[in-house]
C-alpha cells in the first residue's frame, strides 16, 4: 500500500471517530420535539396525556421566589445540572425519564414501520442514541418518600401518565 494512501485512511479513521464522538453527544430539546410523533389515537395519546398531567405542571406549582431556588428545580424541572449555564426545561417532561433525546429523536431511530419490522433492534438503536430505560430508581431521584407503586405503573405497557 503507497504511503499516501495508509494516511489518508487513517484520517478518515481518526476523523471518522471524531465525528462520531462529537455526534453523540446527547442534547435536551423539550417535550415539543417528541409531540409531533407521539401524540394521538396511534401513539395511545400519550403526549396529550402528558400535557395533562402533574408532571407538565411541575414548574408552575412553585411560586416566583421558589423558581430561582436550585433545590426544587432539581425535581420540579427537566435537565437541570446536566444543561449547561444552570439551563433547565420547566416541568417534568418527556426526557427526565427517557432521556436528552437530541440523538433518538429521529425517524431513522424511531421509525414506525422499522420498529414494526425490528422492535428489538430499534430499542437497541435508540438505547445507542441515548435513550434511558426508567425504572423505579429513574421515580425515585424525586420521588423520595411517597408510597406510589412505581414498579406496577413500569411495567405497564404505557407507564404511567400522572393525571
Ligand atoms: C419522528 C417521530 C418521533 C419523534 C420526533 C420521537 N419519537 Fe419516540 N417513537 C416514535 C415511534 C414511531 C416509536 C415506536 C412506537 C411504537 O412502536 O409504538 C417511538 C418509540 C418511542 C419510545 C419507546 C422506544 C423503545 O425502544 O422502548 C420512547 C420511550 C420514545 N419513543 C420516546 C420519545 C421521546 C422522549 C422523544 C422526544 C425527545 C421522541 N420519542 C421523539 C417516533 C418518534
Ligand atoms: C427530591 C425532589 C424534590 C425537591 C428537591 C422538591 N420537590 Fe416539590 N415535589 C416533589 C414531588 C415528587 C412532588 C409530588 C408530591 C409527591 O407525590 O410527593 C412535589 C410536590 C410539590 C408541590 C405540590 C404541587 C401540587 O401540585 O400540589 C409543591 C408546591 C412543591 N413540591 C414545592 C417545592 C418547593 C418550593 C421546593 C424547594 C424548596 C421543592 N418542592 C423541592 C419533589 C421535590
Ligand atoms: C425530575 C423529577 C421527577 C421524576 C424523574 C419523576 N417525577 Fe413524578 N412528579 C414530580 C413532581 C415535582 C411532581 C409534582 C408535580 C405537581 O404536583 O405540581 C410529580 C408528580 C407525580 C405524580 C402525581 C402525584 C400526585 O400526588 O398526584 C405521579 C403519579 C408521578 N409523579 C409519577 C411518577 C413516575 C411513575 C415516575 C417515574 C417513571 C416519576 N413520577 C418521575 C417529579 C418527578
Amino acid at each position: 500500500m503507497k504511503k499516501s494512501l495508509r494516511f489518508y485512511l487513517l484520517f478518515l479513521l481518526v476523523s471518522g471517530y471524531a465525528f462520531s464522538l462529537a455526534a453523540k453527544t446527547p442534547t435536551y430539546v423539550g417535550y415539543k420535539k417528541c409531540r409531533g410523533c407521539h401524540r394521538g389515537e396511534r401513539r395511545g395519546h400519550v403526549a396529550n396525556k402528558w400535557e395533562d398531567s402533574k408532571h407538565a405542571r411541575a414548574f408552575e406549582a412553585l411560586d416566583e421566589k421558589d423558581r430561582k431556588n436550585p433545590v426544587c428545580l432539581q425535581c420540579h424541572t427537566t435537565g437541570y445540572g446536566r444543561i449547561g449555564n444552570g439551563g433547565y426545561l420547566e416541568g417534568v417532561q418527556c426526557e427526565a425519564g427517557h432521556g436528552p433525546g437530541s440523538e433518538y429523536k429521529h425517524g431513522r431511530i424511531m421509525n414506525a414501520r422499522r420498529y414494526k419490522v425490528n422492535r428489538a433492534e430499534q430499542h437497541k438503536k435508540a438505547v445507542g442514541a441515548g435513550l434511558w430505560t426508567p425504572s423505579v430508581k429513574t421515580c425515585r431521584r424525586c420521588h423520595r418518600k411517597n408510597a406510589l407503586d412505581f414498579k406496577k405503573n413500569l411495567s405497564d405497557e404505557r407507564p404511567l401518565q400522572p393525571q
